[in-house]
């Protein structure tokens, strides 16, 4: 067994773990990253796309603004669509004055990826039965194999930033004192990525008889779409000519006009959920990003979400070493988890007013309808809706 140590171990190299570790570097505490995958896979990864102002500067704040500004789609609005209702624009800029940026996970984990890179900062990828330890001690540790060889790393702190399935939050469990708060919806999205321009300029949201579908895109010449699929629904059943007539479809003879169809470059199925732990911290072990919390993408707050937590976290961290003080971190998870359920609020709102649900009876159907013509027409409701889209802070 190799033991080293560190001030702050980190499980999980995703955006929450790197933009993590990126920040305590900045502040001068040291920090290792222990990752199960691949740093292939993991850059590989598709998945959001929308990223709320609060998460565009503090990005920008810790340096990693360049390529998201120059590369990033500012979207002032977006529209909603129920069945055959006049179409709803969400005019974010005019509601509540502030746009979100259209810039892909992939490239913020990219960019995150570089500057470590470029810092000669150590990221160990590829380890294998990673364990957590210790966590009520003042000396917790994580534990890993890599190549066939054991390694220790011990720490002041562990940060289990290592996702839904990860190892962190399991290891919270066995304490007993953590309540696992969850909604699983019956369906899920079936994404599709192309190089082809997209549909609209702007992302169009829309319930559709068949189900919901998402125009979203990553830049002007690559489009990403999803459809609404029930969850036993294997992906091989998709061709891409079956996905795009399916979207054809639903989008209506005028707005199918303007689509471009085009080989997938990605196709694949996520489950809708929604799930917070609480609290998120057990002792020297504590949970940020996918780890503590999950929301279906249809409010697009995931990424947002765990930008948030790292936010707090990092900041409670850097006055730990700075001052001595837990006080910081003391009010981490209530603080975080206040914001948590703000955003599970909306990411659920926004499910239930979009998708079709199987057994819906008329009057579900009927009471759907109502609410998007009662916010159509409504200016308070849609601005609440913007501030909503646009994040909720601390
Ligand atoms: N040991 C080490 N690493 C692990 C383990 C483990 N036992 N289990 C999982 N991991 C790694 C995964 O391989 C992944 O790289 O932890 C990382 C978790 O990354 P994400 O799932 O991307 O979670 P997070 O960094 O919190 O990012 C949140 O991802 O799914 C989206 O909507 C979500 O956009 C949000 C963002
Ligand atoms: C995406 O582009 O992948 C995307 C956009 C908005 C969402 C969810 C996903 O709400």
């Amino acid at each position: 067994m190799q033991t080293s140590t560190t001030q702050v171990a980190i499980v999980g190299a995703g955006p929450s773990g790197l933009l993590l570790a990126h920040v305590l570097a900045q502040a001068g505490v040291a920090a290792v990253i222990v990752e199960r995958q691949s740093a292939d896979h993991v850059s590989a990864r598709i998945r959001a796309g929308v990223l709320e102002d609060a998460t565009v500067s503090f990005l920008t704040e810790v340096g990693l603004g360049a390529r998201m500004q120059a590369e990033g789609l500012p979207h002032e609005g977006f529209t909603l669509i129920y069945e055959d209702l006049a179409p709803l624009r969400i005019d974010l800029q005019a509601l509540a004055g502030r746009s979100v940026m259209v810039y892909g996970q992939t490239e913020v984990t990219r960019d995150l990826m570089r500057a470590r890179e470029a810092l000669g900062l150590k990221t160990v990828y590829e380890a294998e039965d990673v364990a957590v330890h210790d966590i009520q001690s003042n000396r917790p540790s994580v534990s890993y194999r890599l190549a066939g060889e054991a390694y220790r790393l011990e720490a002041d702190f562990v940060i289990g930033c290592d996702g839904y399935h990860g190892v962190c939050r399991a290891t919270a469990k066995a304490t007993g004192s953590l309540r696992e708060i969850e909604r699983a919806y019956p369906f899920g999205w079936l994404g599709l990525l192309a190089d082809v321009p997209p549909v609209s300029h702007e992302l169009i949201y829309a319930n559709h008889a068949d189900g919901f579908y998402l125009c979203s895109m990553r830049s002007p010449t690559r489009s990403r779409y999803y459809l609404q699929c029930r969850l036993d629904e294997k992906v091989e059943d998709w061709s891409d000519e079956r996905f795009w007539s399916a979207l054809a479809h639903r989008l209506g003879p005028d707005r199918a006009a303007a689509l471009v169809q085009g080989p997938s470059l990605e196709k694949s199925i996520a489950p809708l959920r929604s799930f917070v732990a609480e609290p998120l911290r057990f002792g020297r072990l504590f949970l940020a990003g996918d780890a503590g919390h999950i929301v279906p993408p249809t409010g697009a707050k995931g990424l947002n979400l765990a930008v948030a937590d790292i936010r707090v976290l990092s900041r409670a961290l850097v006055s730990f070493y700075q001052t001595g003080s837990e006080g910081a971190l003391t009010g981490y998870s209530d603080l975080a988890l206040r914001r948590i359920w703000k955003a599970e609020r909306f990411s659920w709102w926004m499910t239930s007013l979009l998708h079709k649900f199987e057994g819906q009876t008329l009057f579900d159907r009927r009471i759907q309808a109502a609410e998007f013509a009662t916010l159509a027409g409504s200016a308070a409701l849609q601005k609440a809706l913007a501030e909503a889209y646009l994040g909720l802070f601390d």
